[in-house]
């Protein structure tokens, strides 16, 4: 039965799904954000597509047409090319025939900041044991300058066929909540290749995107993304740092970033001071730089002061609420939002994760609302509410089905995501349902005047 699709970020160009004459026979490994979308747009963009993973329990829900993350429009591109697409737990066979393979594995952060290139090893080496033809393998995960002439020499090392295979970079830039949207209308594809006959393929693979195309050296693209990352988390840090000094010297940080995003030389996107970035790239990608340079005996001072204005700024609210509360013993404490941002379930590296174990130490009684985080963060920190699950003194958290219910009551208010659900909560709303109105804020959601109108005792980022 056809299925009534509504796209929520996608142009009409991008909806459409094109037919190509040549499909490439595409395998991609790893299922996760990266990996996922690029594989379910190449599809859209005509190609036969082998999405693979060791995870048996995703491959199957994938099979039903669920995607096992929270994007939008991902489903729906999914329903549109299920005829383009394979899911499988079974590399040999997706790897065997390919023209190219695309590598979209994770490469977590190690305790030191650097990369773990576990799983690009492993998918590296089962190539070359696998492929039976010539093929294009592309390395899409984020990894550290070099590591693609290292999957090179992994391949060689390994493979048991007399085949041309050869390596590119080619990082991806989607952020989480517009991945599908970022992907098919990308500003650039870049593509880092070391041979014309690489740099041919991927152009011909991209093509049907209809997309400008950056291409350089393999080692350059790989410190496009890296750079690129860190620039985009820089330019919060300092935005961030501002807003402090804002505070301290009456200047407004709204104001401040509204003028500044005027001159074209610095634009008016990631100026938004809050309470520090968070999320699965920027925290990961600013590390991993600063010790690729600490490796090569260089400093990266810009980038280090990036992580530690953002690991302060964090928990700043915290802070400053714990100035005024002294305790926050037997306190109802409302959190609203807990992902990293809005339109992602993701909490990796979420300011709720380092502010939440602060407030139950204190003895806090947390009533916790996100329209789609609760259940993560739930895994995470178990719903705690009788007495006597309690560690003595410890606080206690509960998750609630709205702002509404967090904030019935409450004596203080801690903002972390800037939801719509959540910019939808009123300053009246705050006074009439809080015992105590008190808000900070840490994604400046509201006007200033009207909350002290309103008769609510306000704090946020970079705003006296
Ligand atoms: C980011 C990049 O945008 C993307 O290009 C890259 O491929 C992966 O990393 P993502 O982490 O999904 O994507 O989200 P992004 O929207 O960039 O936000 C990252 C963090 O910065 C979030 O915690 C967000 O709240 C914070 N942020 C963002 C700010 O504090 N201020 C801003 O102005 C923008």
């Amino acid at each position: 039965m056809m299925r009534n699709l509504t796209f929520k970020t996608l142009s009409p160009k991008s909806q459409k799904q094109v037919s190509i004459t040549r499909p490439y026979n595409i395998a991609v490994a790893g299922t996760g954000y990266v990996g996922l979308v690029s594989g379910v747009c190449l599809a859209h963009r005509g190609h036969k597509v082998t999405c693979v993973d060791i995870d048996e329990q995703k491959m199957t829900m994938l099979q039903q047409g669920i995607s096992p993350i929270y994007e939008q429009d991902l489903e729906e591109l999914m329903y549109l090319n299920k005829e383009r697409l394979i899911y499988t737990t079974d590399y040999k066979s997706a790897y065997k025939k390919a023209d190219a393979i695309f590598i979209g594995v994770g490469t977590p952060e190690q305790p030191d900041g650097s990369a773990n290139l576990s799983f690009i090893a492993t998918v590296a080496r089962q190539i070359a044991e696998t492929v039976e033809k010539d093929c294009l393998v592309v390395v899409k995960s984020t990894v550290p300058v070099g590591t693609n002439d290292k999957v090179e020499q992994f391949i060689k090392d390994f493979l048991l066929k007399d085949v041309k295979v050869e390596v590119a970079s080619n990082p991806e830039f989607l952020a989480q909540g517009t991945a599908v949207k970022d992907t098919l209308e990308a500003p650039r594809i870049i593509i880092g290749t070391n041979s014309i006959g690489a740099e041919q393929t991927l152009r011909k693979i991209y093509e049907p995107f209809d997309l400008p195309i950056v291409s350089v050296s393999r080692r350059s693209a790989e410190m496009i993304k890296y750079a690129a990352n860190s620039f985009l988390a820089l330019k919060i840090s300092y935005m961030n740092d501002i807003a402090n000094l804002c505070e301290l010297v009456g200047a407004d940080i709204l104001e401040v970033a509204a003028g500044m995003g005027f001159d074209p030389r610095i634009g008016n996107k990631h100026l938004n001071a809050g309470i520090g970035y968070g999320g699965s790239c920027f925290p990961k990608d600013t590390k991993a730089l600063d010790y690729l340079a600490t490796q090569h005996g260089y400093k990266l001072r810009t980038v280090k002061a990036a992580i530690n204005v953002n690991k302060d700024q964090k928990i700043l609210l915290y802070k400053k609420a714990c100035r005024r509360l002294i305790t926050f013993k037997g306190l109802k404490v409302a959190v609203l939002g807990l992902t990293f941002k809005p339109g992602t379930d993701d909490l990796r590296e979420a300011p709720s994760l380092d502010n939440i174990p602060l407030l139950l130490a204190q003895g806090a009684e947390i009533y916790a609302y996100d329209p789609v985080g609760n259940k993560n963060f739930s895994r995470i920190f178990p719903e705690l509410t009788s007495p006597t699950e309690k560690e003595s003194g410890a606080g206690s958290i509960s998750y609630v089905a709205s702002a509404e219910a967090a904030l019935k009551g409450a004596n203080v208010c801690f903002i972390f995501t800037e939801w719509e659900e959540i910019k939808k909560v009123k300053p009246l709303d705050y006074k009439r349902l809080m015992r105590t109105p008190l808000v900070y804020d840490g994604r400046n959601i509201y006007d200033l005047e009207e909350m002290q109108k309103t008769g609510v005792e306000y704090y946020s980022i970079g705003r006296n």
